[in-house]
């Protein structure tokens, strides 16, 4: 008995070789459709067959976590290219970047789309974390998957910072300084954690290979290593987060629809729209380029990259030891806790939680617009624990004082709140989220627009 009816068709060479490319568009043999067939089932080996209609509002994810990842592929094919030309020697590293904009065939627009596109991704992944939060996205089962987002985000911020140094200019080379200076006040290990980044007593040619090392390799390996366990974990709750309203906080799930082409094409939307961006961004706007790297004469003001500004600013009021390392340690403990809190009363999908929580986190966001100008200010021109007392050390004066201080107002507010709008765990936590996050954006504003020569406060205009 035999199996075929018809005897197979010969294939020709050409078709022997489409088929093993393209597998299944051979069937029916003259089939229109086979090649979307085929693009379809490999779509869906890493998309969802089918997901929850109401997750497709643009309100709910604003596409931030798509654009994330089209910012990541573009910075890895652009980085691939830039690699072709770079050198990472101090004598030659600044050269090789004017002969890659000036000699290369769109070098200085390749540059362009690396340097923008890693500053974009900075901002996209900030804004994704506050709309997870706000939206109460972190909730279970979602916890881990929060902290997978902070690993993400903590890699991308050392990638932006590693790769800061790579052009060997004025700016890369003294903003480095000034960060690498600052770890020596961690204590214990600070000094010794300084020198084995720097790769010796101060920045210089094994700071430059290390970074480019962990820039080029150890980071973007991290990267691609996590983001398929956050997507997965994406898929293991189910999807995003059902978006609900603070009358009818749980939303039911709704109609379930094909993913092919309901989120597959709106993704596809996101991702193009965002790429015409990048491009028309980096034809009109080069990424900066200072004059070659003096490690003898620092520019002034000295400042951080942007994105550690705010840190920068901590210094300006705090004891090292305390804007360096305690305060980022607890925010950082603080975050990694958060989705671990029992905060009894389930509020994912609403955004700022209920209508009591978006007052409350309007209340405080006003509270840290006023608070901390005002602390700056006052910091800057009326008060110093120094003169208070003569004795007393710096880690004190400087320190444990003022960092008492504001605890005492951080702790006094958090009751003073939480008691006139009877509001819940959740609701009050998002107050104090919104505080310090204000308080943040605030201190970096600062320290960008309104720090001058010899880091004194200016306008800006
Ligand atoms: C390189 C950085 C990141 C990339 C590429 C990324 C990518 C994504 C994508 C594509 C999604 C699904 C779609 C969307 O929500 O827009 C998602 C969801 C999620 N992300 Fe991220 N993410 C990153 C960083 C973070 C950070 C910093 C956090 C928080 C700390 C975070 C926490 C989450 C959570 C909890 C979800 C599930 C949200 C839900 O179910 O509604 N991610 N991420």
């Amino acid at each position: 008995m035999t199996q075929h009816k018809m005897a197979p068709k010969k294939l020709s060479f050409f078709q022997r070789i489409r088929y093993s490319v393209f597998p299944g568009t051979q069937r029916p043999v003259k089939d229109p459709g086979g090649y979307r067939r085929f693009f379809n089932s490999l779509i869906l080996h890493f998309r969802p067959r089918t997901v929850p209609d109401r997750t497709l509002q643009l309100t709910l994810s604003w596409g931030l976590g798509g654009m994330a990842v089209v910012l990541i592929f573009l910075l890895i094919g652009t980085g691939v290219l830039l690699k072709f030309i770079y050198e990472p020697f101090p004598g030659k590293a600044y050269d090789s970047i004017l002969h890659l904009q000036r000699d290369i065939l769109f070098g200085q627009l390749i540059r362009n789309i690396h340097h923008w596109s890693a500053n974009l991704l900075l901002i996209v992944v900030f804004l994704h974390f506050l709309r997870v939060y706000f939206t109460g996205a972190f909730h279970p089962p979602r916890q881990f998957n929060w902290v997978i987002g902070l690993g993400l985000f903590f890699c991308v911020l050392l990638s932006n910072f590693t790769g800061y140094l790579l052009p060997w200019d004025q700016l890369a080379f003294w903003a480095v300084t000034i960060c690498a200076g600052m770890l020596e006040y961690i204590p214990g290990v600070g000094l010794w954690l300084q020198k084995l980044i720097q790769g010796g007593p101060a920045v210089g040619p094994a700071t430059l290979s290390n970074f480019y090392a962990i820039h080029t390799a150890i980071l973007p390996a991290l990267v691609i290593m996590l983001m398929p366990l956050h997507f997965w974990r994406v898929r293991k709750a189910g999807g995003l987060v059902i978006p609900g309203t603070p009358r009818k906080i749980k939303g039911t799930r709704g109609e379930s629809v094909p993913a092919i082409p309901n989120l597959i094409l709106r993704e596809v939307v996101v991702a193009l729209v965002l790429i015409a961006f990048i491009l028309a961004f980096s034809v009109l706007f080069n990424a900066p380029l200072e004059s070659k790297a003096n490690p003898g004469l620092s520019p002034n003001p000295t400042k951080a990259p942007w994105y550690f500004v705010g840190i920068q600013e901590m210094l300006m009021h705090f004891h090292p030891l305390f804007s360096l390392f305690l305060i980022p340690i607890l925010m950082m403990t603080a975050l990694l806790s958060l989705p671990y809190i029992d905060y009894k009363n389930g509020t994912a999908g609403v955004w700022f939680a209920s209508l009591t929580g978006r007052k409350m986190a309007v209340v405080a966001a006003l509270t840290a617009t006023v608070a901390t100008p005002a602390g700056i200010l006052a910091d800057e021109y009326l008060i110093d624990f120094s003169t208070w007392a003569d004795h007393v050390p710096p880690l004190i004066s400087n320190g444990w004082i003022p960092f008492v201080i504001i605890l005492a107002g951080i702790a006094g507010f958090y009751v003073l709140i939480k008691r006139k709008y009877d509001a819940k765990n959740n609701e009050a936590i998002q107050a104090l989220f919104v505080l310090f996050l204000v308080a943040f954006l605030i201190l970096t504003a600062t320290g960008i627009w309104f720090r001058g020569p010899g880091m004194k406060l200016m306008l800006p205009f």
